[in-house]
């Protein structure tokens, strides 16, 4: 009985977080940053040192931890909906 349980609830447990993934396809969401807030336009990038390239629709950005000597003037200019950073 108690086997039949975990068996479900690790079943539970991948059917919730699979369309997390599946949110941002591959290449909108980059490599180094964590694109999980997608669902409200947030990607947070840590540790970066050069600026990749973000989806048009992004609403908040967080750069954290970034290592960035200069930052190109036309990077965020895509980013049409961008209200934080
Ligand atoms: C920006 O926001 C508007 C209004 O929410 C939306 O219609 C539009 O598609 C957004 N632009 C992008 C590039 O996501």
């Amino acid at each position: 009985m108690t086997e039949n349980l975990q068996v479900i609830t690790c079943a539970l447990f991948t059917l919730v977080t699979l369309p997390i993934e599946t949110l941002v396809d591959s290449d909108s969401c980059p490599t180094v940053c964590e694109c999980s807030e997608w669902k409200t336009y947030t990607i947070s990038c840590f540790d970066i040192d050069v600026i990749p390239t973000f989806p048009a629709s992004t609403d908040t950005l967080w750069l954290l931890e970034t290592r960035l000597k200069s930052v190109p003037g036309d990077v965020f200019s895509n980013l049409v909906n961008i209200s934080r950073m």
